[in-house]
C-alpha cells in the first residue's frame, strides 16, 4: 500500500515565534542566572493570574511535581488513583513508596468513578490522586467530599488540564494541589516543564524548597527534595506560550465542536461526555467505538489515510507489568476500565489541525466504522449494556 502524501500528526507543539523570544533569550544567555531565577518567578506570577491560582510553583515536569507534592504532604501507606491514566500518575506514588490502589472509571466521561473510589478506599489510604482526563475536569465535588470524609489529601494530576474549568472556576484552586504538564503534547509547552498550583501557602513554600533538592536558607537539609527546577530559558518560552494559551484552547474547543457535530450521532461511535459543570481544555479528543467495531483495524485504516491516532490509555495501569501486582480483581474488577481502554482511540486535536483536516477525519471515521458494521452485519452494542 502506498503511504499517504500528508500525515495529520496526533500532536504538534504550538510554539511562540522565534523573533519574539530572541531578546529574552539573549538577555538570559548573556547573564549568569540560568535556572530558577527572575524569569521563572515572572512566569509563576503570570501563570497564577491566568490560572486563577493562589500559589503557583514551576517545576521541571508534571511527574516531578506530583512526586514533590506527595512528598511534601508526607503521604504514607496507599493512595487511590484511576487505572485509566498515563503511568506517570502512579509512578509518582511508587517513587514515594506509596501503594497505588486502583479505581475504575466512568463509562461515559472516562473519569475516575467516585463510587469505585468509595469501594477501594482502605484504612491505609492517605490520598486520592484524581486525573483531569483529556482536559476535562474529574468529578471534583464528589472527590472533595470523599477526601474530606476520609480525612485524606486530594491531589489532581492536571497534566491535561491547562485552562480547564469546573463550576465556572479554574480547576487550579481545587483539592490540595493540581499539577500541570508543559511537555510538547500539551496546550502550551516550553519543551519540558510542570506547574503546581495550590491554595496552601505553606505547601507552596515547601515545594519551592523541595524542587531545589530540599535546600532551605541554611546548607542543612531537613526535607528530601529533587533537582526539579525550571530553567530560565524554559520559563521565557513558557511566558510567551502562556500569552497564547487562551487562543490555543479556543482553537481546540472549536475543533472539538466540529468533531462532536459530525460524530455524535454516528452509530457505533461514542464521545467523551463533558459534564455540564465542566469546561474541557481538550488536550485530547477521545472516540469510543462500541462493541462490534474493531478499534485496532480502524486505527490501521486511519493511519493508511495519513491520520495518526493513539489508543490512550491501552493497556490501562492494572494490565501493565509494573502495576499488575497492585490489581485486586476480587476487590475491584476494573471492568469499565478494561472495556474503555480496549475501545478508545484519540484523534488529532491541536493547532496544526485545519478545519478541512478535522472534517476529513470525522468523515473517514464515519465511513470506516459504517463499513465495519455493515460487514459484521450486526448492530453495535453499547459498551454499558453488556458486562465485560
Ligand atoms: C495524565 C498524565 N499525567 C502525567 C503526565 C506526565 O507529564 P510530564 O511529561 O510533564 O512529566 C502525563 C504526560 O503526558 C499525563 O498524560
Amino acid at each position: 500500500m502506498s503511504s499517504p502524501s500528508t500525515v495529520v500528526p496526533i500532536a504538534r507543539p504550538t510554539l511562540p515565534p522565534v523573533e519574539e523570544l530572541q531578546q529574552r533569550l539573549a538577555h538570559i544567555l548573556s547573564g549568569t542566572e540560568l535556572t530558577n531565577g527572575a524569569e521563572v518567578a515572572r512566569f509563576e506570577g503570570e501563570a497564577a493570574e491566568v490560572l486563577e491560582a493562589p500559589h503557583c510553583v514551576a517545576v521541571s515536569s508534571c511527574t516531578a511535581g506530583l512526586m514533590l507534592v506527595e512528598r511534601c504532604l508526607s503521604l504514607r501507606g496507599a493512595a487511590v488513583t484511576p487505572s485509566f491514566t498515563f503511568f506517570a500518575t502512579a509512578h509518582s506514588l511508587l517513587w514515594n513508596g506509596l501503594r497505588p490502589v486502583l479505581a475504575d472509571c466512568d463509562p461515559t466521561t472516562f473519569q475516575i468513578d467516585p463510587n469505585s473510589v468509595r469501594r477501594v478506599m482502605t484504612r491505609g489510604c492517605s490520598a486520592i490522586v484524581g486525573v483531569h482526563l483529556f482536559g476535562c475536569p474529574a468529578p471534583i465535588d464528589e472527590l472533595e467530599k470523599l477526601a474530606r470524609e476520609a480525612g485524606v489529601a486530594l491531589i489532581f494530576d492536571g497534566a491535561h488540564a491547562l485552562g480547564a474549568r469546573w463550576q465556572g472556576e479554574s480547576v487550579a484552586g481545587r483539592g490540595d494541589a493540581t499539577v500541570y504538564s508543559l511537555s510538547p503534547t500539551k496546550q502550551m509547552t516550553c519543551g519540558e516543564g510542570g506547574l503546581i498550583t495550590t491554595r496552601h501557602a505553606e505547601l507552596a513554600r515547601d515545594l519551592r524548597k523541595a524542587r531545589n533538592y530540599g535546600k532551605g536558607e541554611a546548607y542543612d537539609c531537613d526535607l528530601l527534595g529533587l533537582n526539579a527546577r525550571m530553567t530560565e530559558i524554559q520559563a521565557a518560552i513558557a511566558r510567551a506560550s502562556l500569552a497564547r494559551l487562551e487562543a490555543a484552547i479556543a482553537r481546540r474547543r472549536y475543533l472539538a465542536d466540529l468533531y462532536a457535530k459530525r460524530l455524535r450521532d454516528v452509530p457505533g461511535v461514542r464521545l467523551q461526555r463533558i459534564p455540564s459543570a465542566a469546561v474541557s481544555s481538550h488536550k485530547d479528543f477521545g472516540v469510543l467505538v462500541e462493541r462490534g467495531v474493531d478499534r485496532d483495524q480502524l486505527m490501521r485504516d486511519l493511519a493508511a489515510d495519513g491520520i495518526e491516532t493513539r489508543a490512550y490509555f491501552d493497556p490501562p495501569l492494572h494490565r501493565q507489568k509494573l502495576y499488575r501486582p497492585y490489581y485486586r480483581p476480587q476487590e475491584e474488577a476494573l471492568r469499565t476500565t478494561d472495556a474503555v481502554s480496549r475501545h478508545i482511540l484519540c484523534i488529532p486535536i491541536h493547532g496544526a489541525v485545519t478545519d478541512e483536516d478535522a472534517a476529513r477525519i470525522a468523515d473517514r471515521i464515519t465511513e470506516l466504522v459504517g463499513a465495519q458494521i455493515a460487514r459484521s452485519m450486526r448492530t453495535p452494542m453499547p459498551l454499558t449494556a453488556i458486562p465485560a
